[in-house]
């Protein structure tokens, strides 16, 4: 299991009351351009009204979360237009205020908590824990860019030649950014990506992963709530077609995407186009996926590496792009790891997510759970590889397996990383022996994936961590604990390779990023 569950306390109680009074809503979320709410719009002169479709959540689909309306292209290019626009009195709105604006919003995040918290569980089906995770995440974000957006507002930097010429570099903002993000992370990423752009002085049009734009739409009320002004902030929802619009604009000056490697490439691939027909280059600042492995040698403590490793695969339902999906053990202890790995997988309780005990609630849809579940059909049928446990759904759980998107936690040995193929997105831990001599070779293996976002490390020889680590490449390195959770400014997160572009989100690099340094020269 996943280790002392907070939720028993009597504390937790008028929290959990407070979230029940939401769980019956009925949201809707629309788009929302220039501060109204868009549920038609016109095409080549004649209005159409858009596409409606209703919500349900993942661990029941007799519960409707709401209805969402999706945009079309035009209102997609219509939205930039709008922003573009904006960007001319935003750039202009000082730092300090900028930042109290994003202050406000995490405020009215934390006011809101309860809502938030449902709409997690109902329309993204994550657990309690995750839920309060995924809020702090969004209010950490808001409140650390709004310090850099001070910080790199003060920020001069000053030159001086022999004669005299004086010269000083500042920061600036670049214009208007699309922001595109996940469902996995459905508040804070979101969040993360509009309020970086915001507190550099640029002008967002977001457009949130269509499996999760009821809390973004609910987000970006509380943002306009905070005094983020209308033809600052747009509001764009829709599905990846919608996206392929937004990032085909010839006026934008960047985008910030997070999602799956396929995806990026495909984004990149548009930006290239652009720029070779318009000769400008948006940036492009891309977070994507991983094939994150955590190396355990014989030193290791076998019951700490079990609960950490169950925790970094199955926590979130896998869900994570840093979850660990290579579980590399030296082969001297690998009988006892995985005797402990399946006790403590049965320990698990899988189900409804409402339910605070409940460790690993649903995947986010079908197209998830047929993936997922094709994978592990492929890897029963493979002569090289075992099924190692599989956890099943929780007795007192109530959801029936048929109308709802739950795959059972798995751990599978495979003999190779080859046999794994790419990410699997979901609660499927692999498992590999390996012998001390061949530990070089098995580092290379993994960087050979190609992806570099984290990399787990158990041993109790500093040498040996160190030797790992340096050999090594990926962006986030855990040693002697879990391989999930970067916290904001505590550990700036992002990957290498397939798995994104840097720089780290939460880190002290990325506001920068979105801004241009201008030097100004003058002669005393
Ligand atoms: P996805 O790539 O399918 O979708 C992400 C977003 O891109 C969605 O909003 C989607 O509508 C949009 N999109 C899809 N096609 C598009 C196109 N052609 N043009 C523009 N936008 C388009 O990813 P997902 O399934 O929502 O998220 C899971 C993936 O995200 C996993 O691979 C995971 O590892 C990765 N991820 C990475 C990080 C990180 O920080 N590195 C964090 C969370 C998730
Ligand atoms: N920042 C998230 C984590 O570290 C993706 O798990």
């Amino acid at each position: 299991s996943f280790g002392p569950n907070i939720f028993v306390e009597s504390q937790w109680l008028p929290f959990k009351s407070a979230i029940d009074s939401h769980l019956h809503k009925t949201w809707s979320a629309t788009s929302i351009v220039n501060g109204k709410a868009i549920n038609e719009y016109e095409v080549d002169g004649t209005s159409q009204k858009l596409s409606v479709q209703t919500v349900r959540a993942p661990w029941n689909h007799e519960v409707s979360a709401g209805e969402v309306t999706y945009a079309n292209a035009e209102l997609a290019r219509h939205a930039i237009d709008v922003a573009v626009a904006g960007q001319s009195v935003w750039k202009n709105v000082p730092a300090v205020e900028r930042a109290a604006i994003l202050r406000k919003t995490a405020d009215l995040y934390e006011e809101n908590y309860a809502e938030l918290m449902a709409l997690c569980q109902v329309e993204a089906g994550k657990t309690m824990q995750d839920s309060i995770d995924e809020i702090k995440e969004a209010v950490d974000f808001c409140r650390f860019y709004a310090d850099e957006a001070e910080r790199l507002d003060a920020t001069a930097y000053e030159f001086t030649d022999l004669n005299g010429q004086q010269s000083r570099q500042i920061y600036k903002a670049r214009g208007t950014f699309v922001c595109i993000s996940p469902w996995n992370f459905p508040l804070a990423i979101y969040t993360g990506q509009i309020v970086a752009a915001l507190a550099a002085g640029n002008t967002v049009v977001a457009k949130p992963a269509e499996q999760t734009s009821l809390i973004a739409h609910f987000g970006a009320q509380l943002m306009y709530q905070a005094g983020i002004p209308v033809e600052t902030l747009q509001l764009v929802i829709g599905a990846g077609d919608v996206g392929g619009a937004l990032t085909a604009a010839d006026n934008i000056a960047g985008v910030i995407f997070t999602g799956s490697t396929q995806t990026a490439q495909r984004i990149n691939q548009s930006l290239n186009d652009h720029a070779q027909a318009s000769g400008e280059l948006p940036v492009f600042i891309a977070e994507t996926g991983g094939q994150n492995a955590m190396i355990v040698d014989s030193t290791a403590l076998p019951e700490q590496v079990v609960r950490d490793a169950v925790l970094s695969a199955f926590g979130s339902a896998g869900q994570r792009c840093s979850a660990c999906r290579i579980l590399c053990v030296q082969e001297e202890m690998a009988d006892d790891l995985i005797e402990l790995l399946q006790g403590n997988m049965a320990e698990l309780s899988v189900g409804n997510p409402l339910y605070a005990a409940t460790d690993v609630g649903p995947v986010i849809d079908a197209d998830a759970k047929q993936g997922l579940e094709a994978h592990i059909e492929r890897m029963n049928a493979e002569p090289t590889a075992r099924i190692l446990a599989q956890t099943p759904m929780s007795t007192s759980s109530v959801v029936s397996q048929e109308q709802s998107t739950f795959v059972l936690p798995t751990a599978i040995e495979v003999k190779s990383i080859d046999v794994i193929g790419g990410e699997h997105f979901g609660p499927i831990l692999h498992v590999l022996r390996y012998q001390a001599r061949d530990l070089d070779q098995l580092i290379d293996a993994i960087n050979a994936t190609g992806f570099g976002l984290t990399l787990g490390i158990h041993s109790r020889i500093e040498n040996n961590a160190e030797h790992i680590e340096r050999r090594a490449f990926v962006g986030n390195t855990y040693i002697n604990r879990n391989q999930i959770g970067a916290v904001v400014n505590v550990q700036p997160f992002g990957g290498c390779g397939l798995s994104g572009t840097g720089p780290k989100a939460g880190g002290p690099h990325y506001v920068a990023r979105l801004m241009t340094l201008s030097t100004e020269s003058s002669v005393n």
